[in-house]
């Protein structure tokens, strides 16, 4: 009988508070919520000023709540062992069975999973589990981390001779497209009383499960003992996994004995060859590729930390259209279902593991009482914890994860103290060595903002890689003070001018300090002076500096997409940041297009601000152009202002500063002097109609399955109208739900999980999710004194 796994993400009773004896099996749970899993109540508010999480977390709530949940199984199991995993609980979590307490798991960003066996009953009984979840301590996590059981779980029900959790390690020690190996290491766990006698079967298939080979070997496997197999696989012209075709194997173990497979385990794989070079940069498969990364916070926007598996993939596929190819988990571990996308569509990651150290980051606030005096206010993040769980921590990180081919680089923090103080060669070394005894295929590093104290002790020498976060400035130096060292744009400032999408006030504002802004020659150094237009200036400059210095690996903006947390201004009623080039429903901000118009190829347009500035008649407005063409003609009501290359430009841009007359404002790209693309804004008239433009229309019916759902105000004619600021209403009926709604504005008052949403600049965002129901789902949106419209998905 092989492996069962039974996922354990629906039918959970939660209720928030903590003298809830919620372990306890008398305590009746009928009338606590019933909810599933991916779950974060924190999302659902109340977001408040005084609530302790403060700007770090967004002011969403934390404090105390259980979850429950009633399991039985098969009698025919009794002699199996039976494991519980979780690939995350924000955070404190405890889990009980039966009213047995199993174990106890801080950090809310790694996956934790209990042996059940001692305390679970098989046959015809109710097995209790509970959770209870703490995250009374605030701030914690920067940022918004979300609160509950925010990624899937699952019960797990194996032999006495099994594959031991995380212990198979695949990896390619030769790559050619003529003939590759892949080497496969996994330990067999023997819990027998006795010695057993296994055939270990391997195989391979290819992406569309046809076997490409089998490996077999038998071995005597004594009671209470573990045995690694260690096999390599020849695979003649194999499928390489690039960013570009990201070809997945599967990797089959199967333990046998007397014919009878007791286990099984499957795992993707990937052929390919990464390396860093100090004078090339970054090799995939021997090829340069430069990283064109974006840093990314874990929370899917109005769901919350409880993204589905739709929210992340969604990501990735908008971020793709960016021509993006890496993303970095800043801060902390991903969950294990973003990194299986990443494999499936060719993202490259650089997965991180701590923000945090020994020495907490205590955010500097200004005390209301002494207006001016700056203090510090304690934190409750993971310093709290470091010294105790680091090591299981970033053991658990890189044993669950080191199989993933999308990722390429291990981050052992970021922008901690100890990266410019003395104990930080005692800290990195001992999680090199963590690390190193799991994995010797990727190179290790750290996101490095005190880059003068941290070259001053040298802790780069102990380092594969240096992660250099805002300082370009130091690229060209350090390149040649230091010849061997590998150079990383770990963390960079994005083209987003603190800016929210559509809104065009402080561009304007500032366009006339472009002139002043031509002497920025490196995106490091003075940020003193803040402007939309050197902000600009600065991420055009890394980039540049990042494109044109082989040397250079490539590099992570801050951010792909907007997080909660870390508000711009860092206070109420702000509770989500600027700093994405997507705003938080996932609809692109101009400056999405300014890396479009750098990572892509197919020719693109692009032109900002709208053009309804009612009131600016006859006054000169800015009008920019990010374009992967060669030059561009602006065409005003007919009339041509002209034609400009982007090589006469000292920007990655164009820009005009023409007189303001409503109507239509074309841009036409074109390459070789031919026309390959245009682009059109129309001055709008008022709201009129409503229009729904759903991103899928079938559904999965399996529970969690998401529709996004954009929502554009139109004039009559069919513009958006880029001010419009109505309140749609919502409603759902048919097999699904509504699940969250959401505009992009990091001050927004309504609720995320309400029914009603305030468009921001035209556009908004409702988000439905599947039942387990087949069917069709109606979406209706309604707003006074606009036309009513719905749309009608399937689920299948
Ligand atoms: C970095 C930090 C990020 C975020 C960012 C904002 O220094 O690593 O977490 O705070 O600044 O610009």
């Amino acid at each position: 009988m092989s492996r069962v796994v039974k996922n354990l993400d629906f039918s959970w009773r939660f209720k928030r508070g903590d003298n809830l004896a919620g372990f306890n099996p008398k305590v009746d749970h009928s009338d606590w919520e019933e909810v599933q899993i991916p779950h974060d109540w924190s999302i659902e508010g109340p977001f408040k000023e005084d609530n302790p999480s403060g700007p770090r977390g967004g002011y969403a709530p934390g404090g105390i709540a259980w979850y429950r949940k009633f399991i039985s199984f098969s009698e025919e199991y009794k002699n199996k062992k039976v494991f519980i995993e979780f690939d995350g609980i924000y955070m404190n979590s405890s889990v009980y069975v039966n009213g047995d307490r199993v174990g106890y798991h801080p950090y809310g960003y790694t996956s934790l999973s209990y042996d059940l066996t001692p305390y679970f009953v098989f046959g015809d009984y109710e097995n209790l589990i509970s959770v209870r979840v703490d995250t009374a301590l605030q701030p914690g996590s920067r940022w918004y981390s979300g609160a509950g059981i925010y990624r899937h779980a699952r019960l797990v029900v194996k032999d006495y001779l099994s594959i031991e959790r995380y212990s198979t390690y695949i990896t390619t020690p030769k790559v050619s497209k003529i003939s590759s190996i892949i080497n496969i290491k996994t330990s067999i766990k023997n819990e027998y009383a006795e010695e057993k006698t296994c055939v270990l079967k391997v195989s391979i298939l290819d992406k569309d499960k046809k076997v490409v080979t089998t490996i077999k070997e038998e071995k005597n496997i004594d009671s209470n003992s573990v045995y690694e197999f260690n096999q390599d696989v020849i695979i003649e012209k194999p499928n390489l996994w690039s960013t570009e075709n990201p070809y997945l194997y599967t990797e089959r173990t199967e333990i046998i004995v007397d014919n009878i497979i007791v286990d099984n385990e499957e795992t993707s794989v990937g052929i390919r060859k990464i390396e860093f070079n100090a004078d090339k940069g970054f090799l995939l498969n021997d090829k340069s590729v430069k990283i064109k990364g974006v840093c990314i916070h874990h929370d899917g926007g109005c769901l919350g930390a409880a993204g589905r598996d739709r929210t992340k993939e969604r990501q990735i596929e908008i971020l793709k259209e960016m021509g993006c190819n890496a993303i970095r988990t800043s801060h902390n571990p991903p969950s294990p279902v973003l990194l299986d996308l990443c494999d499936k569509h060719g993202m490259l990651v650089m997965d991180e593991a701590f923000d945090e150290w020994e020495i907490g980051k205590r955010p500097r606030v200004f005390d209301e009482g002494t207006l001016g005096e700056q203090i510090r206010r304690p934190i409750y993040a993971y310093s709290e914890y470091f010294k105790d769980w680091c090591e299981k921590d970033l053991r658990t990180m890189v044993k669950r994860d080191r199989n993933h081919p999308s990722i390429i680089l291990w981050s052992i923090g970021n922008e901690v103290d100890e990266h410019a103080l003395p104990q930080g060669f005692r800290i990195t070394k001992k999680l090199n060595d963590i690390i190193r005894s799991e994995d010797v295929t990727r190179p290790i590093t750290t996101a490095t903002v005190h880059m003068e104290g941290s070259n001053e002790i040298g802790l780069p020498s102990i380092l594969d890689i240096t992660g250099y976060n805002y300082h370009e400035n130091l690229y060209e130096e350090d390149h040649e003070k230091y010849p061997n060292r590998i150079i990383l744009g770990s963390e960079t400032c994005s083209a987003t001018p603190f800016e929210v999408r559509g809104e065009y006030k402080r561009f304007i504002e500032s366009a006339d300090s472009i002139e002043s802004l031509r002497n920025i020659k490196t995106g490091g150094g003075d940020l003193s002076v803040i402007t939309p237009a050197s902000r600009f200036c600065k991420a055009e400059n890394s980039w540049k500096i990042t494109k044109e210095n082989e040397y250079v690996s490539g590099l992570f903006i801050w951010t792909g997409f907007d997080y909660i947390g870390e508000p711009s201004p860092f206070a109420w009623p702000s509770k989500s940041s600027y700093f994405g080039v997507i705003d938080l429903c996932g609809f692109p901000k101009d400056a999405f297009y300014f890396y479009k118009s750098q990572w892509t190829k197919e020719p693109m347009i692009h032109i900002l601000p709208h053009w309804n500035w009612e009131g600016k008649e006859g006054q000169e407005l800015p009008v920019w152009c990010y374009t992967n063409c060669e030059s561009v003609e602006l065409i005003l009501n007919g009339e041509s202002l002209g034609e400009k290359n982007i090589s006469d430009s000292e920007f990655l841009h164009l820009y005009w500063n023409i007189i303001y007359t409503p109507g239509s404002l074309k841009a036409i790209g074109k390459i070789n002097g031919e026309v390959v693309c245009e682009e059109v804004i129309n001055t709008a008239s008022q709201p009129s109609t409503i229009i729904l433009a759903p991103d899928k229309m079938e559904l999965n019916s399996n529970g969690q399955d998401l529709c996004y759902i954009k929502v554009r105000i139109e004039d009559e004619k069919g513009n958006l109208v880029p001010t419009a600021k109505n309140e749609i209403l919502f409603t759902v009926e048919g097999s699904g739900k509504l699940v969250g709604v959401d505009n992009g504005d990091p001050t927004v008052e309504e609720s995320f999980t309400g029914n009603k949403m305030k468009a921001l600049n035209g556009l908004c965002l409702a988000v439905v999710q599947s039942s387990l129901h087949k069917g069709e789902i109606t979406i209706k949106a309604t707003s006074s004194g606009l036309k009513d419209t719905k749309v009608v998905i399937r689920t299948n």
